[in-house]
């Protein structure tokens, strides 16, 4: 199986996205932890699964925008697994903001959990695989980091995940580590749920492959780039978004 023994960290991982790359790893053979601030939605995860994988999966509530939370959680999957191969940073939030009425709450909560969350899930996930001399770090942006097609603070973070990735590939690269990020367009998962039908059918509109993207097609690409088959990848930014908005 193609992710057969490797132990990979999903946070984000109580619905949407971040749920069925808990699924599609663990029904690939992996160990997988299932790392979500809200306890109740991690535990419908690994209760979903559990029986029809062939990995094991353990959930773990935590808060990636506090470092003593993550710190914990990366703590408890290598106590359980005896490593840690991947990181896949998933967890983020959104809040439909107008830029000029910005509370300052909502943008250090935004910032808080997408750049600062993810950079501390880097950064406690690389203490571990440089000792090991291996691991793969994949992080998730959004095309409105690039389009500008969202709230102030959400479109800030996810350029700000962009150019986290392409420093510490650099510097990582030398302890045997891949850091790369996928950048979703418009996809069906329960954050969509806010987002009004109107700009939902622009959205889609604008998008040549004529659909909006499932959460099924950011886990392949995670496999693909938690494989051997992206061996000579790092530091990219990988656009996954039926041609909505170029890299
Ligand atoms: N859905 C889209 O159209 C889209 C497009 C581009 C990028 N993204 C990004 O993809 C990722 C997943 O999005 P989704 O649509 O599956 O979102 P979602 O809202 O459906 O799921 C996000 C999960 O993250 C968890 N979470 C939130 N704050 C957390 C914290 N502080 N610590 C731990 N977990 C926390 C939530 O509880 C939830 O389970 C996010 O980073 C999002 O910004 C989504």
């Amino acid at each position: 199986m193609k992710h057969q023994d490797q132990v990979v960290l999903v946070t984000g991982a109580g619905q949407g996205m971040g749920k069925e790359i808990v699924g599609y790893f663990a029904d690939a053979g992996a160990n997988v932890a299932a790392v979500d601030i809200n306890a109740e939605a991690v535990t419908e995860t690994v209760t979903e699964y559990h029986g029809w994988v062939s990995g094991n999966i353990i959930g773990i509530t935590a808060n990636v925008a506090k470092s003593d939370s993550v710190r914990d959680a990366i703590k408890t999957t290598v106590e359980k697994f005896g490593r840690l191969d991947v990181i896949i940073n998933v967890a983020g939030v959104g809040s439909l903001d107008t830029f000029i009425d910005t509370p300052d709450e909502h943008w250090e909560k935004v910032i808080g959990v997408n750049l600062t969350g993810t950079f501390l899930c880097c950064r406690e996930a690389a203490k571990i695989m440089t000792k090991q001399g291996s691991g793969i770090i994949i992080n998730i942006s959004s095309t409105a980091a690039l389009t500008g097609e969202g709230p102030s603070h959400y479109c800030a973070s996810k350029a700000g995940v962009m150019g986290l990735t392409r420093s510490i590939a650099r510097e990582l690269s030398a302890s045997g580590i891949r850091v790369n990020t996928i950048v979703p367009g418009p996809t069906n998962t329960p954050m969509m749920a806010d987002v009004p039908e109107e700009w939902t059918q622009k959205m889609i509109a604008d998008i040549p492959l004529g659909r909006m993207g499932e959460s099924i097609d950011i886990a392949k690409v995670a496999s693909f780039l938690a494989s051997e088959d992206s061996g000579f990848i790092t530091g990219q930014n990988i656009a996954v978004n039926g041609g909505s908005a170029f890299i």
